[in-house]
């Protein structure tokens, strides 16, 4: 099993260029499947579980092949409808493919899927959707076996919770639905936008996508398109953490700040200076940061979930108390724990998690429970006197591409043996 060792306390600087935006790739595949022709997807990063998708892609019947970040999908022979156990464990954010598989055989069988790290993950409304579009679900011995008895049909949805997945599979479905679908309450992540992006040149026709309501008119033939997937906002945010919290200077290129625009005020108010450009943010981060008073995680534009544990890490070593109310997910403070072997003063009740910033972290073995606080503990690694060790790794890298070479190639003394 490989290990991350990283000797702290370090400084970083330099420019770090931002990947493709892994909660992009994976609907932008899933969706792929809808098309007649070949799709190219550009900036696609190179993570495990866009790795696991091409499986998916491949064991569904498509053509698949990536040089790059470009990824080549022709879904032209695709003829499988199910998605083999192991792999719906593999990624438990493959029931993204639900909407598209259905949406192409007519029928879908998955197994139902697993819980993870952050507590159980629910598809309700994933299923009442799909249900009022006219598709036949059975659940039973934790499979979910799906047909569609006359035809996929567009519907008035109202989500209860604006989910990102639900939202996604229901536009999909949607895309070639005989009807107009209406999705009130709709997630407006930018993931949801580029999706919307991607099947409209695929000749969709779908409108208010990242507003709060969408209206998906289905159309009955998606040709292929190419298409650059936006860069990942939550990467960006965690590389602006690992700077903050080392008292760096550091340029983030290749982002969208407009995608940022709920993590920047954090990061002025625990008393970085961001420099905003069109594609680029320099952040110059003072010896000691202030502590945030509240942080509240919340549906897009809220302040984002995944970067929850980034920027908890940071608060840390801030002066003062940091609060954290994590409103998403039931269980998503598995880092705390961790982040206490450092030295961490951390309390958490329920939802709201009190940190108490510490005069310094000192280097420990801890082991990642997933990926964002995976991605926590190596930003307080950095920042740590002496020898951190974390373990785990397979978390990181479904998230985070080559994340100790981009972090050397920074300055950061860190190895992955
Ligand atoms: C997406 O997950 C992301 N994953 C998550 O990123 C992200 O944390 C989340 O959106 C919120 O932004 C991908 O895009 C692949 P949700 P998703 O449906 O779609 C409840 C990461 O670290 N819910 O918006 O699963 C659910 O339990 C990952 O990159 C229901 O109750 O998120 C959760 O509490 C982690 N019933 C809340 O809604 C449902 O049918 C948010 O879930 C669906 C969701």
């Amino acid at each position: 099993m490989s290990k991350l060792f990283i000797h702290g306390p370090n400084h970083l600087e330099g420019e770090i260029a931002i990947h493709g935006a892994k909660n992009s790739t994976l609907p932008l595949m899933a969706a792929a499947l809808l098309c007649e022709s070949r799709c190219v997807l550009h900036n696609c990063p190179n993570l495990s579980d866009v790795d696991t998708s091409l499986k998916i892609l491949r064991h569904l019947g498509c053509r698949v092949t990536r040089s790059g970040s470009d990824v080549f999908i022709d879904p032209t022979d695709a003829g499988n409808s199910d998605i083999p156990d192991l792999l719906m464990r593999e990624m438990r954010s493959s029931i993204i493919f639900l909407g598209a598989i259905i949406g192409r055989m007519n029928r879908a069988t998955l197994s139902f899927p697993g819980g993870c790290e952050l507590g159980p993950r629910p598809i309700d409304l994933h299923l009442s959707a799909l249900r009022k579009m006219g598709v036949a679900i059975d659940e039973d011995h934790g499979c979910l076996d799906c047909s569609v008895p006359e035809e996929i049909r567009g519907a008035g949805i109202n989500l209860s919770f604006p989910s990102v997945g639900a939202t996604e599979n229901i536009m999909i479905a949607a895309s070639r639905a005989n009807g107009v679908t209406m999705i009130g309450n709709a997630a407006r992540e930018p993931e949801i936008v580029d999706l919307a992006d991607f099947l409209n040149k695929c000749g969709a026709s779908i409108r208010g996508a990242g507003e709060g309501t969408i209206v998906i008119e289905g159309v009955k033939h998606l040709h292929g398109c190419e298409h650059r997937v936006i860069p990942d906002r939550i990467t960006a945010a965690t590389y602006l953490a690992a700077a903050a919290i080392t008292g760096s200077t550091l340029t983030i290129a290749d982002v969208i700040p407009g995608h940022l625009a709920p993590v920047i005020p954090l990061f002025e108010e625990a008393g970085c200076k961001l420099d905003v450009m069109e594609r680029k943010i320099m952040i110059s981060a003072p010896k000691r940061l202030n502590r945030l008073k509240s942080v509240r995680t919340m549906p897009y534009p809220g302040f984002p979930t995944d970067a929850q544990a980034p920027v908890m890490a940071m608060t840390t070593l801030a002066s003062g108390t940091s609060i954290f109310v994590e409103n998403i997910f039931e269980s998503r403070y598995k880092h705390v724990g961790e982040l206490l072997r450092l030295g961490a003063g951390i309390k958490v009740e329920g939802r709201v998690a009190v940190v108490e910033g510490v005069e310094r972290l000192s280097g420990a073995p801890v082991e990642a429970a997933d990926l964002r606080g995976g991605a926590a503990l190596v930003v307080a690694g950095l920042a740590a006197q002496g020898d951190t060790e974390i373990t785990g790794l397979k978390h990181l890298d479904r998230g985070y591409e080559n994340i100790e070479q981009r972090l050397a190639a920074l300055g950061a003394d860190v190895r992955r043996v």
